[in-house]
């Protein structure tokens, strides 16, 4: 697994960074090109001081396919993690043509760079989002995919086009034929354990526990509760919450996947990456309480539009093909976000 470089698009980004984190560790190399829309170069700076390795960093839009080639050109990669994009779905639902064109097509760039290179092994940062409003739980990857907002299509579309590319290569000849795992996130909360690196967002938070953290460090006042009339335990919207250490260990379950796979077995497949439990709004808000000791102050409002009821993911592809699984529990959640939001009230500014 070692002597190998990655390309890690959107590395300093939140799950991106934690990625980095994990590759150093397990002895990769790794190069960066993120153009910090979203992320701050704290944030690798920090991966180096957990590793105590070095990040190659290059301050890049994947939209610029010179500035990629540039990159491709100073160096020689194994595969991609391709994480960059934008990912709120209300803002996407305002600036739809932002979102098109920073994801799908900055992917369409990125792949036409790496066949251009013959660099054809990817990861992609796929979302639970393209099952929709799913008719069971918990979800399967062959279930129906669909979108109900325009960050979700971009990811339904950039699945699509990874799925054509990989069926292009039956009838062509090309040296190396396309090898992607497509990793569907369930969502993501934590932090990495020491503290150091975790989610930053840009203003207020649109997700549940960034929120809760800032309710409990003061910076926002209490918590509004979408909707209390779901059919689910307790009223409350039920998710699958996966500590960002597990999901970030999944990508590395995923090369490993690539890397052993057979010339003639290479293919595009999807996995869900989730714990498989679905926990309700109020079980996240009481149990980061009985972590921390820290009361969050909360009241109900109306359901917020776009939302379903329940989402968790039947992980068991994921056990069987990648031999990846989830160790860490809830408290881990609670307790890795809460040090990393009490240790850094203002994120990495
Ligand atoms: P993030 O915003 O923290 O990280 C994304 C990174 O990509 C940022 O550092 C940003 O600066 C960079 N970026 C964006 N557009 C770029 C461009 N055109 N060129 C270069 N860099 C660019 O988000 P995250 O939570 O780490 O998510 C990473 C990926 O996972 C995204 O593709 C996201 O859609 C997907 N995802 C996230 C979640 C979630 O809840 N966080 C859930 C499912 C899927
Ligand atoms: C979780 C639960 C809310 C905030 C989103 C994207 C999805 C994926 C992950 C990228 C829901 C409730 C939330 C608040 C609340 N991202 N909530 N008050 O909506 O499951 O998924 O992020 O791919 O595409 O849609 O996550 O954290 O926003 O919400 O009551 O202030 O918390 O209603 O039940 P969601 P979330």
């Amino acid at each position: 697994m070692t002597n190998k470089t990655i390309l890690v698009t959107g590395g300093a980004g939140y799950i991106g960074s934690h990625t980095c984190v994990e590759l150093l560790n397990a002895g990769f190399t790794i190069v960066v090109v993120d153009n910090l829309s979203n992320s701050k170069i704290e944030a690798l700076k920090r991966v180096e001081r957990i590793t105590e390795k070095t990040v190659v960093f290059y301050q890049a839009d994947i939209r610029d396919k010179d500035a990629l080639a540039s990159v491709f050109n100073q160096h020689h990669f194994d595969a991609v993690i391709h994480f960059a994009g934008l990912k709120a779905v209300g803002e996407s639902c305002q600036q739809p043509l932002a979102y098109y064109d920073n994801n799908v097509h900055g992917t369409l760039v990125l792949l036409q760079v790496m066949e251009q290179f013959n660099v054809t092994d990817l990861v992609f940062s796929s979302s639970a989002t393209v099952y929709g409003d799913p008719h069971t739980v918990p979800i399967k990857e062959n279930f129906p995919l669909s979108a109900t907002n325009p960050y979700g299509k971009t990811k339904l579309h950039i699945e699509e086009i990874l799925r054509d590319l990989s069926k292009a290569d039956s009838f062509g000849a090309k040296k190396r034929p396309w090898n992607i795992a497509i990793l569907r996130y369930f969502n993501p909360v934590g932090a990495h354990h020491s503290g150091l690196i975790g989610e930053d967002p840009n203003g207020v938070p649109n997700n549940l526990m960034p929120y809760i953290a800032q309710v409990a460090v003061g910076k926002l006042s209490q918590l509004s509760i979408f909707g209390n009339d779901y059919p689910t335990k307790d009223g409350t919207g039920v998710r699958d919450y996966i500590h960002v250490v597990d999901l970030a260990k999944g990508h590395l379950k995923a090369l490993e996947a690539l890397f052993s796979c057979h010339d003639d077995s290479r293919s595009c497949k999807a996995y869900n990456l989730g714990t498989g439990k679905g926990y309700s709004v109020l079980d996240m808000v009481n149990a980061f309480s009985r972590v921390t000791g820290l009361a969050i102050k909360y009241q109900f409002v109306d359901r917020r539009e776009g939302d379903i009821a329940e989402c968790y993911a039947d992980p068991s592809l994921s056990a069987d093909e990648l031999s990846w699984q989830t160790d860490k529990n809830l408290d881990d959640m609670m307790r890795d976000t809460w040090s990393w939001q009490s240790n850094n009230p203002a994120g990495y500014a």
